[in-house]
Order: structure tokens, then C-alpha cells, then sequence
């Protein structure tokens, strides 16, 4: 079969043309499965230290290029401008997507729309369920419909909004529609009034968003990788985030300094416990209670959700991400690759299993 692999590559890895800047071959043939027509797109970079670290590297991208090319011819598309009409051009077969998008809330379901007009068929989920998971509260208000715990919350998108926010301390402020813990740092965790207004204000002027404004659940943390659909849906070995190991000024989050400043490949942090040290029946209710928040945003093939304890040992849930981040170095602490190795399963097999979960999706007779 014929797969295109779409991604949006780091910029540092990249620049902001999409070259290396070093004029070297270093991205190996990175951009080069389609020509390009036209001019590449002018992007602005907002000055922020965080600003790409959703997007994935070329050891991420070329990690997973490899595992489907254990099967399957791949060719490499790079979500941008142009990735329509390089879809157009290439009319792969079928696309393995990991494209985190090109910018605003809607990011995720930029290529999924795409695949839909060209009917190309992809992995994970469709671009309502990227959507919505991507806006935290609108996930948390999918949630509290179905009886989910979650903790409560209010947005605020300007200043004047402050005054209405009737929540109980501590809390976190985070933006609404980022991942990979960007906005998020220490300083998040907040207990008072002057300290909500100086993080919301942050997120709303560098992240150009609303902040979400939440209660802060005090009680261990777990991540939980799931694979396929349906009846073949797996729950894969609970991690659990230990923050033992942060300086002891730090909160104990995954913070954008804990995930990425601290915990380094030179000197990695034991941050993560997998498969989690808990009793046979927590385990069986964060197990179901993943089942059903996948099922509930109708979720497919993959996806990693967080999940917190709050005072009384009730798991909460965070947040849903259905494009997980698959690190390939063990030492980068990535979840869902360690959630499946855990499970026994090699990397390429993990990657392998997300597109059999969606073949399997496709076929004529199966209805997700
Ligand atoms: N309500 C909360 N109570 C306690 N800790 C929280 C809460 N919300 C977020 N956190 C902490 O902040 C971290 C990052 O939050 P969250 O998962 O919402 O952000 P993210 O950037 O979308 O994460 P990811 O990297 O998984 O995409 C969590 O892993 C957790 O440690
Ligand atoms: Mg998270």
C-alpha cells in the first residue's frame, strides 16, 4: 500500500521556511516526496519558547516513516499550504496522520477535512472529535453531559471576565486549545485573585486565546493509552506521573519546564511509573473510565487521555488527546510509546497496530 505520512515539522529543526537553514541534507529527504508549486507560505512566529513544541522532530517523523515502511511504501507530506495539492498529486492510498496542523483551534482537523474531500481514507479520529478535543472545555462540557467527572472550570477571554470567576483554590490557568504542555508552567498553579489575573492575562496576550481557568486536583496522575475500536479497543498499561523528582519549589504538574527543561536526555528524570502501582479496582475504573471518554467523543483508532485524582481519590478526567505524541527515544519519556511497550508491543508494532486498528475501520462491513 501506498501511505503518506503527514506531519508538521519543528521549526527548529526546520526554520521558518521549512528548510534546515544549514543548507545540508540533514532532514533527509524531508519535504522532497512532492514537488513544490509555488512559493512557501510566510508564517509569523510569535517569540515564545514554546512556540513549536507540539509539532514533531525528524527523529520523530523518521521513526515513524520507518515503522510503516516495514509494510508499506511511505511518502513523507508536510501539513502546510500546500498539503492539498500534494495530496491531490500523490493520491496515496492511505494516510498515517500526525499532523498537528497549521495554527488556531480548528488545527488538527485541517488535514482529516482534506483526506474527507480528496476520500482518502486516514488514521484516528475525524475532524469533529480533533475539534473538539483540542478546546479543552468544550471536551469538558461533552464530559459533564455524559456524567464524566471532570474538574469545574470557567473560561475567560478578556480582563473584565475575571470578576466572575467563583471557583475554590488552589487552581491552574491554562490556555484552552494547546497541547504538549505549552503555556503551562509552574506558575500556573494559582491562590489568588492577583496571581489568576497575571497567568490569564499571560495566556491570553502570548497565546492569543482564552485561558481556562480550572480547580486543581491534588491526588496522583495517570495517562492512559488507548489502542483500535470497539470490541478490539485496548487499554493500554496505566502510566502514572510521578513528581518526586522536581525541585521542591516546583508544583507537582507536567509542566512545560517539568516535560521539557528538567527532565533532559542528558540527565532523564524517573518520571514515570508504567504500569502504574494502584489496586486491582482503581485500575478497573480509570480502565472503564477511558473506555467511555473514547467512546463518548467518539474517538478512533488512538488516543491518550489525562487523568487526575481529586480529594476524595475520584479520577478526573483532564484532557483527550487523539493525535498522542509518539517520542521514539525511551529516554524522551514519551507516553503512548511507553504505554505500548509496557503492553509488549516494539514501536513499529505500535504504529503498525494504529493503522490496522484503521484498516479495519474502513472495511465495508464494520461500522465505528
Ligand atoms: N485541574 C488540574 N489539576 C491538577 N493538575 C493539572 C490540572 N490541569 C492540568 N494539570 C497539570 O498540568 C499538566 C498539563 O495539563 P494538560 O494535560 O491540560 O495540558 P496539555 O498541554 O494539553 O498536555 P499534553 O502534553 O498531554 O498535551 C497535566 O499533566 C497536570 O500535571
Ligand atoms: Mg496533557
Amino acid at each position: 500500500m501506498h501511505v503518506a505520512l503527514t506531519h508538521n515539522l519543528k521549526r527548529e529543526d526546520a526554520g521558518e521556511d521549512g528548510s534546515n537553514g544549514s543548507g545540508k541534507p540533514a532532514l533527509l529527504d524531508i519535504r522532497s516526496d512532492v514537488a513544490h508549486t509555488g512559493s512557501a507560505p510566510q508564517v509569523k512566529i510569535p517569540p515564545l519558547i514554546d512556540t513549536f513544541a507540539e509539532w514533531d522532530s525528524v527523529e520523530t517523523i523518521t521513526a515513524v516513516k520507518s515503522a510503516l515502511e516495514r509494510r508499506h511504501t511511505v511518502s513523507l507530506v508536510e501539513a502546510d499550504r500546500l498539503a492539498f495539492e500534494k495530496l491531490a498529486t500523490l493520491k496515496p492510498d492511505f494516510v498515517f496522520n500526525m499532523a498537528e496542523g497549521w495554527g488556531g483551534p480548528s488545527r488538527e482537523a485541517q488535514i482529516p477535512v482534506l483526506l474527507e474531500l480528496l476520500e482518502i481514507p486516514y488514521t484516528g479520529s475525524d475532524p469533529l472529535t480533533l475539534c473538539i478535543c483540542l478546546d479543552k472545555s468544550r471536551t469538558k462540557e461533552v464530559l459533564f453531559a455524559h456524567g464524566i467527572p471532570t474538574p469545574p472550570f470557567t473560561v475567560v477571554s478578556v480582563k473584565d471576565e475575571l470578576h466572575d470567576v467563583h471557583l475554590n483554590y488552589p487552581l491552574i490557568v491554562k490556555p484552552l486549545y494547546e497541547g504538549s504542555s505549552k503555556g503551562i508552567f509552574d506558575s500556573s498553579v494559582v491562590r489568588t485573585p492577583q496571581q489568576i489575573e497575571i497567568e490569564a492575562l499571560r495566556v491570553i496576550e502570548s497565546y492569543r486565546q482564552p485561558a481556562l481557568i480550572e480547580e486543581f486536583l491534588p491526588g496522583r496522575e495517570f495517562t492512559v493509552a488507548l489502542l483500535g475500536n470497539g470490541k478490539h479497543l485496548r487499554v493500554l498499561p496505566i502510566i502514572e506521573s510521578k513528581f518526586d523528582h522536581l525541585p521542591s519549589h516546583a508544583s507537582p504538574i507536567n509542566s512545560f519546564e517539568a516535560k521539557w527543561v528538567w527532565d533532559t536526555i542528558d540527565r532523564p528524570m524517573d518520571v514515570l511509573d508504567c504500569p502504574a502501582n494502584i489496586s486491582p479496582l482503581l485500575q478497573r475504573d480509570i480502565e472503564n473510565l477511558c473506555r467511555r471518554v473514547f467512546n463518548v467523543l467518539r474517538c478512533r483508532d488512538w488516543c491518550r487521555i489525562d487523568l487526575r485524582l481529586d480529594a476524595q481519590g475520584v479520577p478526573n478526567i483532564l484532557e483527550v488527546n487523539p493525535i498522542p505524541g509518539v517520542l521514539p527515544n525511551p529516554q524522551e519519556h514519551s507516553f503512548f510509546p511507553t504505554a505500548a511497550a509496557a503492553a509488549g508491543l516494539s514501536y513499529d508494532d505500535m504504529i503498525n497496530a494504529v493503522v490496522s486498528a484503521a484498516l479495519a475501520r474502513y472495511k465495508p462491513s464494520s461500522v465505528q
